[in-house]
């Protein structure tokens, strides 16, 4: 750690506590208000106080008009790369004003306004950030659906947000298979007892969808009808408080969990990042090589880049397979993109598909400056390995759907501290994180406990859950008063570098997708043969982890395991989706479990990892154990093919 990169981070974290007010207002001054905020925190509002109250403002004024205010209209907004549709775009912020404007005008037409809910069901297409801007410019809420999830998990979220319209494209590319997304749209607007208004389908050539007359209007008609009219709306006045979307995330079972992301607090802690953690400059191309339907993407694809004036790459593709794993090192190159953020699974493709980086060769990557990773832990081989190919500093950095931006990382804006691979670095401004162990206290560095944060979060984190502030006091708050609970366990080294060792709860990791276990759960249980299920998570060579299911059948059921299993697979497929990755189910006589009944999935994941397993002294028999290693071992196949 370079000393004076140390006092300088050491002295910014330090005045983000001792001050808040000042040092959050000081960093406020990167947005244009309407109004000033009358207070930038206060305590006594919400769960655990709010930012920046009475502020009024608008995040699509910052992100889009602001900029071709100042000049910057000629300058690209979005680079659209679509190895998938072989199309390329190039928008600039004049053109990205003029759609937006316009899709905000429809919006009106179809009776959106201010707080109203929006659904987004749409692939990496630029149409898809103008909807989620439209949204921003006239006060209406967005709710982004990631198209991997099925129809059940579409519906349950229509069904939350209560939209009065929904926004989706016809289909999704993926790269072995056009996904019909406007079936999937019907087949939710079906399940769900909330019905929207209208829906604005965007037809793509690839496969259009059905539109029902009354309901369904064509985005590409509604598009030239607004413009032939002049249609275009201007900015609404947003308080600082108010939603600027609501985000679903995996939570335990049950009714899905909608992340609130208030308006003035993100802005500004967005601004902050692009500067101080991410070191990006106006007109520069930054990369966030994720999807609009993660917070990453909220956050870096869409928001964060386009607030600070640089160029967003929209990047339709995978990693490996479209068609090479050269893919990324390409559009680093055609595009000079400063800066790109990705998740550890995908570089962890990259490399088992091109080790010695031959397919990186060709291409000039002089402009990287760096490599942000994130979304899971990232192991330090890969970590080594991307450094060893690009030669650049590559930040670990930590972060939450709830939390909108990293709370642990290496500001390289203020200084690049020494980090050693493994660890996610150092608390983010405004996060005073601390290691407690189960009655709350905190432990010294070296000691593994649960992650918390003292209150309050920073500007940019959930002020609660939408419509449910139970739940977010309940989930959040309550087992450590004063703190909010990560559900993160980790370690502070000596040097105050956190190390984040995975979750504590059901959630799991694949492929930098958070999945709840317990949901999976709740699937299988309602297979019908299906008497008792586990699903734990998996180490996986690629995903990090996958989801394995445990079925115990009833008693008498004749059908043969593989046909349960298969009828498994492919109801999670059909109940949560296709992101869920779930292919391994087994049927086994029984579970393992503790005289007291708990099912000792720890165990089973230490014998499916092959680590170390121990007998634990409760458990009821202890042959169980061993009869799960035997089932793993020869572990079975889905539809003829290996699964693990
Ligand atoms: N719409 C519809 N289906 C989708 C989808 C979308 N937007 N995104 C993924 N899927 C489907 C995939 O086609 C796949 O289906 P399959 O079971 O029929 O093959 C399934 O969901 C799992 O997808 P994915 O997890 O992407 O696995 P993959 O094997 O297709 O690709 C990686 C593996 C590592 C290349 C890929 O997961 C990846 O690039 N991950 C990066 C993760 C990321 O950006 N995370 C965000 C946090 S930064
Ligand atoms: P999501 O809300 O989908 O962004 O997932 C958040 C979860 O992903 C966190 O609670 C962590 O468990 C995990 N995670 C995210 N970033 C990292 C990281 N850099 N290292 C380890 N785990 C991470």
């Amino acid at each position: 750690m370079t000393n004076a990169a140390e006092a300088a981070y050491r002295a910014v974290h330090a005045r983000s506590l001792a001050d808040p007010a000042g040092f959050w207002s000081q960093a406020a001054r990167a947005i244009e208000w309407i109004a000033e905020p009358r207070m930038v925190f206060e305590g006594t509002l919400g769960a655990y106080g709010r930012w920046f109250v009475g502020g009024i403002l608008n995040a699509c004024h910052n992100a889009v008009d602001r900029h071709v205010d100042a000049g910057r209209g000629q300058q690209a907004a979005i680079l659209y790369d679509s190895p998938v549709t072989g199309t390329k775009r190039r928008v600039t912020y004049s053109e990205l004003l003029g759609e937006v404007r316009t899709l905000a005008g429809t919006l009106r037409d179809m009776g959106v306004e201010k707080g109203d809910r929006v659904v987004i069901y749409m692939p990496m297409v630029p149409e898809a950030v103008f909807a989620m801007l439209a949204c921003a410019r006239i006060g209406a809420i967005h709710s982004v659906v990631f198209g991997g999830f099925a129809a059940a998990e579409l519906a349950a979220r229509i069904d939350d947000a209560a939209p009065k319209v929904v926004l989706a494209a016809s289909c999704g590319i993926e790269p072995n298979r056009v996904v019909p997304y406007k079936p999937l749209l019907d087949q939710a607007l079906k399940l769900a007892k909330h019905k929207p208004q209208r829906c604005l389908i965007l037809q793509r050539p690839q496969l259009p969808g059905e539109l029902m007359p009354g309901r369904d209007l064509d985005w590409a008609a509604a598009r030239d009808h607004a413009y032939a009219g002049s249609r275009g709306v201007e900015c609404a006045p947003v308080g600082a408080t108010e939603p600027l979307y609501i985000l679903y995330t995996s939570g335990t079972t049950g009714r899905p969990k909608g992340v609130v992301r208030d308006t003035g607090g993100y802005l500004v802690a967005l601004a902050w990042s692009m500067e101080a953690l991410y070191a990006m400059k106006p007109g520069e191309v930054f990369w966030s090589a994720s999807d609009i339907g993660w917070v990453v993407g909220h956050s870096y694809i869409v928001y964060a880049p386009l607030l600070a004036g640089c160029t967003t790459v929209l990047y339709e593709g995978k990693p490996v397979g479209t068609p090479d794993a050269g893919a990324f090192w390409r559009v680093i190159d055609e595009y000079k993109v400063r800066v790109l953020f990705t998740a550890p699974t995908a570089l962890r493709a990259v490399k088992k598909e091109d080790p010695a980086g031959l397919l990186r060769a060709p291409y000039d990557l002089s402009s990287l400056r760096a490599l942000f990773l994130a979304g899971e832990r990232a192991d330090p081989d890969t970590v080594r390995w991307v450094e060893g190919q690009l030669g650049i500093p590559v930040v670990d950095h930590w972060w939450q759907t709830e939390t909108g931006w990293a709370i642990a990382g290496n500001p390289l804006g203020i200084g690049k501290l020494d980090v050693e691979p493994g660890s996610t670095g150092v608390p983010m401004p405004g996060y005073n994180v601390e290691v407690l162990d189960e009655a709350g206290h905190p432990v010294p560095a070296g000691h593994i406990g649960s992650v918390a944060i003292k209150l309050p979060l920073p500007p940019g984190c959930l002020p609660t859950l939408w419509q449910q502030p139970d739940r977010f006091r309940e989930t959040y708050l309550e087992e450590f008063p004063g703190y909010y609970k990560t559900a993160d366990a980790g370690v502070f080294d000596e040097k105050g570098r956190l190390s984040i060792m995975g979750r504590t709860d059901d959630i799991i990791n694949v492929a930098g997708h958070r999945i709840s276990t317990g949901e999976i759960e709740e699937v299988l249980a309602g297979v019908p043969e299906v008497a008792e299920c586990a699903v734990i998570g998996v180490h996986d060579a690629i995903k990090g982890e996958v989801p394995c299911g445990f079925l115990v059948l009833k008693s008498g059921v004749s059908a043969a395991p593989e046909e349960v299993e298969r009828a498994a697979v492919a109801q999670v497929r059909e109940q949560i989706g296709p992101v869920a990755a779930f292919r391994l189910a087994l049927v086994v006589g029984r579970l393992p479990k503790t005289r007291s009944g708990k099912i000792l999935r720890g165990t089973m994941k230490k014998i499916a990892d092959h680590d170390d397993w121990t007998r634990p002294a409760t458990i009821e028999d202890p042959a169980v154990l061993e009869e799960i290693e035997a089932t793993l071992k020869a572990r079975r196949t889905v539809d003829g093919e290996k699964v693990a």
